[in-house]
């Protein structure tokens, strides 16, 4: 069975990643400092996948513990999922963001390289596109007019990808591009479980029906979209998990870099939604406007057609079993 080490394993995207590798059998090792997870998912992720799952409490930018670890175990690729991820912070933290995001890489890399290992799919961002495109944005479209300091961490390390399979053509690169991903696994089990108060919609809507918040706050009213407000295409987690399985399986991840986008092709409002929520949940939202987020873009949706043909990958759940998928956690 393949090890495949998964940076930021206990995350949100990272622990949804372990399911469909260990469902595929794969066999995912974690590597996580917890900082924004908490360390009880692995168990939770014990219980769902019915394995034994070997996880590391690190820093990857601890260069010499990290070594260690890939002297200890095989490895045939890495999912890096780690880093922060917060686009409000990110504005008012830069310098952390770009420490720790584009040096976790770095150090990561350089870990790979020592101990052969070539084959790198990183978890970047819809955020790494230019603003104003025409949509839905294919993976042709321009990037690195990044608005937030996040998302500029993203293309960065995009940058220090391309370079690195340009130069040494060992390396097997993939960047999947993630747009708005959202729900969770069908048990209920785990879930989207940042540390604060949730920035991203979603999160912060459960937090409004749980009564942990008394409304929502949509950023803005007056876009130049369908009913005033922000669009984003919204992926089912799961689906997005698959895709990192059906990345390693295409060709045996053959060398050179390949960039994908993850989303469903379809853009919804916030104002959409709230009703969905509201209609598949039974529990209503109130919500007030409040002015713009900094750093926000009015719309966002992508063409996942390259993923389709190349990886035979394409969304199974629509928005309607995200919202089924997430009543289970309420
Ligand atoms: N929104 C609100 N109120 C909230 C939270 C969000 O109105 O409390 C709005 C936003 O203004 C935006 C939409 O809901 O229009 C989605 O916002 P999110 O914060 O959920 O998602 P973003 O598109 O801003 O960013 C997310 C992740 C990034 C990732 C990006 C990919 O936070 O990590 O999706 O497009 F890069």
């Amino acid at each position: 069975m393949k090890n495949i080490f998964i940076t930021g394993g206990a995350g949100y995207i990272g622990s949804h990643c372990v399911i469909s590798l260990a469902k595929n059998n794969y066999n995912p090792i974690i590597i996580d400092n917890f900082s924004n997870s908490n360390e009880s998912v692995i168990k939770k992720l014990e219980i769902i996948t019915k394995k034994k799952i070997i996880y590391y409490n690190l820093d990857i930018k601890n260069k010499k513990k990290l070594k260690s670890i890939f002297k200890k175990h095989s490895c045939y690729a890495v999912i890096h999922c780690a880093g922060y991820k917060d686009v409000s912070e990110s504005c008012e933290k830069s310098i952390n963001y770009f420490d720790n995001n584009i040096g976790s890489t770095l150090s990561l890399l350089d870990c790979m390289r020592e101990r052969n290992v070539f084959k790198i799919i990183f978890s970047s961002s819809a955020n790494v596109y230019n603003h104003g495109q025409s949509l839905p944005l294919k993976e042709t479209a321009n990037v690195g007019k990044t608005k937030n300091p996040y998302g500029n961490s993203k293309y960065i390390i995009e940058r220090i990808l391309m370079d690195l399979s340009n130069f040494d053509k060992k390396w097997s690169v993939r960047i999947a591009r993630y747009f708005n991903p959202i729900s969770n696994h069908s048990s209920g089990i785990i879930r989207e479980n940042s540390k604060g108060i949730p920035s991203n919609l979603l999160p912060y809507i459960i937090s409004v029906a749980k009564k942990k918040l008394p409304e929502l706050r949509i950023y803005g009213k007056n876009y130049k979209t369908k009913d005033g407000t922000g669009v984003r295409d919204y992926i089912h987690v799961m689906d997005l998990a698959d895709g990192h399985v059906a990345m390693i399986k295409n060709n045996r991840m053959k060398k050179g870099l390949e960039v994908y986008n993850f989303g469903t092709g379809k853009g919804l409002s916030v104002l959409e939604m709230v009703k969905v929520f509201e209609k598949q949940i039974g529990i209503s939202i109130p919500f007030k406007f409040v002015k713009k987020r900094k750093g926000d873009v009015p719309a966002s949706y992508c063409s996942p057609k390259k993923a389709l043909k190349e990886l035979k990958w394409k969304n199974k759940f629509d928005i309607n079993q995200a919202m089924k998928d997430i009543k289970k956690i309420l």
